[in-house]
């Protein structure tokens, strides 16, 4: 007998009140008038494991992972994307109809795909590429930007160390630059990225200064609340391009939405405005 019942899929974290993901894909479901839902997962813990196999026998065809998940979903999957094998965490599963599970990673091609729609000029050999921050979600952007042929990338991090790793994984395109030097690193950087958590609701300010990035710079931050970071906005002042970061969220959910319900939406304003006004 043919299953007609209507696609499902879902956002797997805990806690999982804060995604907003539930919101963009009901948007598209809406605007391609397609039968489907899209359904916020709180799983504790203790339930990941049992609750992600059960979610293919309910009838789901795949979920997104967000905190804590990203990296605890791994030694569930039968496969990984060689993007999210790079990346070393997956935001997204697809259960196959053979019981198989495939984990990928869309958040560096969320980055890029952010930058070139709101920058089409954007060039990603333009020059150097300056990452502040060496956490989870640098490695999706590094391993993005490298794959788009920036032919180096310096990254900055409080914590040092936490750069070698990029360094020995993602190889000679990656320089390492003291926190406290950034500002020299930045003179000739072409792409300006701020993947830490500072500048963000309830965060500590990013201080950074952007006093040495050259005119021609593009400055971008993956931070989103507020949408318009200190740091971009001290960007803006000084008339470098800025791209906030609210697009790569947006990016990131395409190629989910496209493999689950098989329509490749578009992130257009009306998306955006849904998810800013919640
Ligand atoms: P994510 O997976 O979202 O990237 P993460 O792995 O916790 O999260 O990384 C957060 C990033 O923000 C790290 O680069 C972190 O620097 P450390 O590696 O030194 O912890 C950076 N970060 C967070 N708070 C910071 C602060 N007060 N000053 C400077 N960097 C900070």
């Amino acid at each position: 007998m043919t299953d007609t019942s209507p696609p499902l899929a879902g956002v797997v974290g805990w806690p999982i009140h804060h995604s907003r993901s539930p919101m963009l894909h009901a948007y598209w479901l809406k605007k391609y008038a397609l039968t489907g839902y899209y359904v916020p997962i709180g799983l504790k813990p203790q339930d990941f494991e049992n609750g992600i196999r059960a979610l293919p026998k309910l009838g789901f065809k795949g979920v997104n992972l967000t905190i804590p998940y990203k990296e605890t979903i791994l030694p569930l999957l039968d496969n990984v994307t060689d993007r999210a094998a790079l990346i070393g965490a997956v935001n997204m599963v697809t259960f196959r109809d053979n019981g198989s599970i495939i984990g990928d990673n869309t958040d560096g091609y969320g980055f890029i795909q952010n930058l070139k729609q709101s920058q089409p000029d954007w060039k990603a050999n333009a020059g150097p590429a300056l990452v502040l921050g060496a956490g989870g979600a640098a490695r999706a952007i590094v391993s993005a930007l490298l794959s788009e042929g920036v032919p180096e990338i310096r990254i900055s991090n409080r914590t040092k160390q936490r750069c070698e790793v990029f360094r020995e994984q993602f190889g000679g395109r990656i320089t390492i630059t003291d926190w406290n030097s950034t500002a020299d690193a930045m003179k000739e950087a072409a792409t300006i990225v701020n993947t830490t958590s500072l500048g963000m609701v309830g965060k500590p300010e990013n201080s950074i200064s952007l006093d040495t990035a050259p005119a021609s710079a593009l400055v971008t931050d993956i931070v989103y609340t507020p949408l318009e970071t200190d740091f971009l906005a001290r960007a803006r002042k000084r008339e470098l391009t800025t791209v906030d970061g609210l697009g790569m969220l947006l990016h990131q959910a395409v190629p989910a939405f496209e493999h689950w319900f098989d329509i490749r939406p578009e992130v257009d304003p009306g998306l955006r405005e849904i998810v800013l006004s919640a």
